[in-house]
């Protein structure tokens, strides 16, 4: 199996090169990345009609990633989700993170890694092409403790498998790592994902507060709209929603994941094209992308505007703000401990 790459000037941002990296393998399908948040930039798949079709929402310029709050396929960290108060727990010490969602410290604040320019190149490991970003997070610029040497690796498999691979070593202080991707997929030929179905394999959910951060409390799925035990259109749970602020779901599961770390499944009946997210860790964010709105909102799916339910944002991590919450887990990383996170799409079409 060849794997053939390609690296392209993709545009310029802040008066930085932002580089477009590439993998291609014999089935036709394509994993591109940019250098700016070390952003997931397509998945593309062969059609029928002997065209492409792009499973992930994507803009045509770098400045439209970072116009609008919504993190589009772009890398996350250090730590994803939200930290109630931007205090960040950690032994007997309290870190003042930098807030950027009212009190909350959201997805690494304000430099997280999406708004990075990471140093990025096509190389081998094991003797396949990968894609490698780097970068050092550094605890000057964004309040975290400790500096964190950080890469990203992409990898595509013969067997269509985009593999995303965190490693990251913790210098000069015990940190916390809770990497993950927002990846907004959307499978199919049609400008909203109402008609994709959606399997969790999850039993409950996080309790939230009004500013939706987490209480600690989990709640049942069954008999709710959260059951998506089964197979579900998105368009019918998100129907169950509208007498809910956000009209559908910004929400996090506790995921069980399966053998082969399977832990959901989005699917598009009509092009019957479908996407199996695999992770070790127990955590799934689904966002149905509730609150896009026309502007700012670039997308080349929709010809430069957003609309609600676009796409849907899956994003695999540990339960967030789990230093003030053990029970959700334990992404603390110790001063120079190294340590990978891993998901996997695995791509059916
Ligand atoms: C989710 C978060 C949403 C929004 C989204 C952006 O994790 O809960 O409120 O921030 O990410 O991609």
């Amino acid at each position: 199996m060849t794997i053939s790459t390609s690296e392209t000037l993709f545009d310029h941002y802040d008066g930085q090169p932002i580089t477009k990296f590439s993998l291609t393998n014999e089935n036709g399908v394509t994993v591109s990345a940019i250098s700016l948040g070390a952003t997931l930039y397509e998945i593309k798949v062969p059609t029928s009609d002997g065209s492409d079709a792009n499973l992930v929402l994507n803009y045509p310029h770098a400045a439209d990633y970072l116009a609008n709050p919504f993190y589009v396929s772009m890398a996350i960290g250090r730590t994803a989700g939200r930290i109630k108060d931007s205090q960040l727990k950690l032994g007997s010490e309290t870190f003042e993170l930098q807030p950027n969602e009212g009190p909350t410290n959201l997805h690494g604040g304000p430099h997280g890694f999406n708004s990075q320019v990471w140093d990025g190149e096509i190389t081998t490991e094991n003797n396949v092409p990968v894609i490698k970003f780097h970068h050092v997070q550094k605890e000057v610029d964004d309040a975290f403790p400790g500096d964190l040497d950080t890469t990203i690796t992409y990898q595509l498999t013969e067997d269509n498998t985009v593999k995303l691979s965190f490693t990251a070593t913790a210098n000069g202080h015990d940190t916390v790592f809770n990497p993950t991707y927002h990846t907004y997929f959307n499978l199919g030929n049609e400008s909203d994902i109402l008609n994709h179905n959606l399997m969790i394999n999850s039993d409950s959910h996080l309790e939230f507060d009004e500013i939706k951060v987490p209480t600690g409390n989990l709640l049942d799925n069954k008999n709710t709209p959260f059951d998506f035990k089964e197979n579900t259109k998105l368009g019918d749970a998100i129907k169950q929603m509208s007498n809910t602020t956000e009209k559908g779901f910004d929400d996090i599961f506790k995921v069980n994941p399966a053998d082969n770390n399977e832990i959901a499944v989005l699917s598009d009946p009509a092009t019957k094209r479908s996407v199996s997210i695999r992770s070790s860790r127990n955590g799934l964010v689904v966002f149905t992308a509730n609150s896009f709105t026309e502007e700012n909102m670039n997308f080349i799916k929709t010809n430069g505007v957003g609309k609600p339910y676009e796409g849907v944002a899956l994003e695999a991590q540990t339960l967030p703000d789990s230093t003030r919450l053990p029970q959700f887990g334990d992404v603390i990383l110790k001063d120079g401990q190294t340590k990978t996170e891993e998901i996997d799409y695995h791509i059916s079409f």
